[in-house]
């Protein structure tokens, strides 16, 4: 019994080695994780003129590991109900960002909710149709669960941190109220500097 267990260990360690080559090296990421909310007109800005054209432009989606937390300045009332700092619309918006989020992978949702950002409206629709994305399930959860159950886990990532407003934007899973500032400006700039000297290594695609 107990050779028949290490014979199986062995065979599942081989397919792991093996499993592990063929995706290739796990290239080094630097973790960008994003405090926000869906009406800011600074997160918007910053989404739909900084963030996007870095990720893009500079195709960092393989060098980043990119978190959203759609949740901001958002509080608990005395009931226990979400309340976002731009009102029902906005709370409403946080939960569809967090539904995409959770259906979808970091490429997709980002690319949906950076163009959902260009505009105050619920835009779900055009931008799934922008990118042919379906996003059936999208509706789905948001249909079928409150705002605050959708919202809850985002705001307990967000209570983790005090930033002093939003966009809110932490390096390497810390925040610092300078660097924030400075991202929010240069995203660009301040990223390809940082993972320099975190890897000692400069991205091609970097200004
Ligand atoms: C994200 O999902 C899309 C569609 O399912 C897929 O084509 C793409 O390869 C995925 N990207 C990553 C990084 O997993
Ligand atoms: C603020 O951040 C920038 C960029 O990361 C850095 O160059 C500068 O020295 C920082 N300033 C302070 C006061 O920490
Ligand atoms: C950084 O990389 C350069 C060139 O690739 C190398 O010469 C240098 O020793 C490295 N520095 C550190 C601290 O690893």
């Amino acid at each position: 019994m107990k050779a028949f267990l290490y014979v199986c260990l062995m065979i599942l360690g081989l397919v792991g080695v093996a499993t592990a080559k063929r995706r290739g090296p796990v290239r080094d990421k630097l973790p960008v994780t994003l405090y926000y909310e869906a009406l800011c007109p600074y997160c918007r800005e910053f989404v739909t003129s900084q963030l996007l054209p870095a990720m893009m432009r500079l195709n960092l989606f393989p060098f980043t590991e990119l978190t959203l937390v759609p949740y901001g300045n958002a509080k608990l009332d005395d009931a226990g109900n979400v309340v976002c700092q731009h009102g029902v619309d906005e709370c409403e918006l946080n939960a569809i960002h967090g539904c995409i989020l959770e259906h979808h992978n970091i490429t997709q949702s980002f690319k949906l909710i950076a163009c959902m950002m260009r505009g105050k409206k619920n835009r779900l629709d055009r931008c799934a149709d922008r990118y042919k994305i379906d996003v059936g399930d999208v509706k789905k959860c948001k249909a079928t669960r409150s705002v605050n159950d959708i919202l809850a886990k985002y705001g307990q990532e967000t209570a983790k941190v005090s930033f002093n407003g939003v966009p809110a934007i932490a390096l390497d899973n810390i925040y610092d109220a300078n660097e924030s500032e400075q991202l929010s400006d240069n995203f660009d700039v301040i990223f390809c500097a940082k993972y320099k000297e975190k890897f000692n290594k400069s991205l091609d695609t970097c200004p």
